[in-house]
């Protein structure tokens, strides 16, 4: 029997993930689902993130979904530290998956970019980087006040996410893998990731490559988003290039991600690219399609292929079978690609 823990979290988490629920209802009958009560209102009742007992409880499951975690409530960094941050750290989740396609039946900023002409994934690195909690303050609150944050990258961390990028690009058609990250200023980490990705790439000969600094990166996602097939990156860097990503293949609503251990020691963890939106939490508006998608990488990493492909065929008839002007609320959403699933299945 397969268990999968769900973490709603804040503002739209539980909303969004009550959603993909229903579509994982359909896609895996029969799987054993345990949810799991953290986030601002325990924080609130109890002081607790993410107790050891949860952990080790979540450890024993065979997939994570998320909703998502923060809440003006509670100071920045207590939730997304103690406990998104803990998660992807403990469960040594180090493959940040993002995939991005335009597609059908929607539109990005660019008029002349076709659905299906966007399809990349970025390969973000899950569990160093600037997110590696180095670092401190000195003097705090006084006019002398330093604050550092430090980038942690090692050749072992860096070596198998870019392996990983390698690995997903030799089974995709256009086999091309771009390695960004700022060399030219971050001298140190840059270096050791170039150096990294060059010695990986030896060992691909079928796969194309090219480097280009994060900047760069930025304004070609925006002018010439087709033009990529596998992104590998660093924490920080990754993490904004996929907001961005997701603006060009037409909005956050609909950036699915994993985090993924893939040596299958721990539990991987699915969850939107976006976070809680507390600006729209409890309207019933907020799109479920990106935690939909993520069910589908959930169903893809545990094997379940056809269930996995099922999800994304409902999800693309979805968008491009909508009837222009109506309305359609969180639920209904998660209604109309649920039924389109269990069609597809039969
Ligand atoms: P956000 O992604 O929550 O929201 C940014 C904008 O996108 C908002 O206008 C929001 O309404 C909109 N949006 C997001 N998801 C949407 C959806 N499914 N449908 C329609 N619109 C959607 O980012 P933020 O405002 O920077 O962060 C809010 C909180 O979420 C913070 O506490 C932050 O730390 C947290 N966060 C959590 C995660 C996560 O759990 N993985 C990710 C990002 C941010
Ligand atoms: C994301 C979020 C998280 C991140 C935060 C909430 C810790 O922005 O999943 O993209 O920065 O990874
Ligand atoms: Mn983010």
């Amino acid at each position: 029997m397969t268990r999968i823990a769900v973490i709603g979290g804040d503002g739209i988490g539980p909303e969004v993930t009550a959603e993909a629920r229903k579509v994982l209802d359909v896609a895996l009958p029969g799987y054993e689902a345990t949810e799991y009560d953290l986030g601002a209102s325990r924080y609130h009742a109890t002081g607790e993130t993410l107790p050891d007992s949860v952990l080790d409880e979540l450890d024993g499951h065979d997939a994570i979904l998320l909703g998502a975690v923060g809440d003006p409530s509670v100071p920045p960094g207590v939730l997304e530290r103690g406990l998104l941050l803990r998660l992807r750290f403990a469960f040594d989740q180090y493959v940040n998956l993002r995939p991005s396609r335009l597609w059908p039946g929607t539109s990005g900023p660019l008029a002349d970019v076709k659905p299906g002409e966007i399809d990349f994934v970025v390969v973000r690195e899950g569990v160093e980087g600037l997110y590696a909690g180095a670092g401190g303050s000195l003097h705090k609150g006084s006019s002398a006040e330093i604050a550092t944050e430090e980038s942690l990258n090692t050749r072992y961390g860096t070596e198998r996410v870019i392996r990983d990028a390698f690995e997903r690009a030799s089974r995709r058609d256009r086999r091309h893998v771009t390695c960004v990250h700022k060399a030219n200023v971050l001298v140190h980490a840059g270096d050791l990731w170039r150096r990294t990705f060059a010695e990986v790439a030896a060992d691909y000969p079928d796969v194309d490559t090219d480097y280009q600094h994060v900047d760069a990166a930025a304004m070609f996602l925006v002018n010439r988003p087709q033009s990529f097939d596998v992104i590998v990156t660093d924490n920080l860097f990754g993490d904004i290039l996929t907001d961005i990503a997701a603006a060009v293949t037409g909005g956050i609503g609909l950036a699915a991600s994993g985090c993924v251990n893939p040596d299958g020691a721990h539990p991987s963890m699915f969850e939107p690219v976006h976070g809680s939106a507390p600006d729209i939490a409890g309207q019933g508006v907020a799109d479920p399609i990106a935690a939909i998608l993520s069910v589908s990488l959930l169903l893809e990493n545990l094997g379940h292929n056809e269930a996995a492909t099922a999800v994304g065929t409902a999800v693309g008839d979805e968008l491009s079978g909508r009837t222009p002007g109506l309305p359609l609320s969180t639920s209904d959403i998660g209604d109309r690609v649920a039924t389109r699933v269990s069609d597809i299945l039969g």
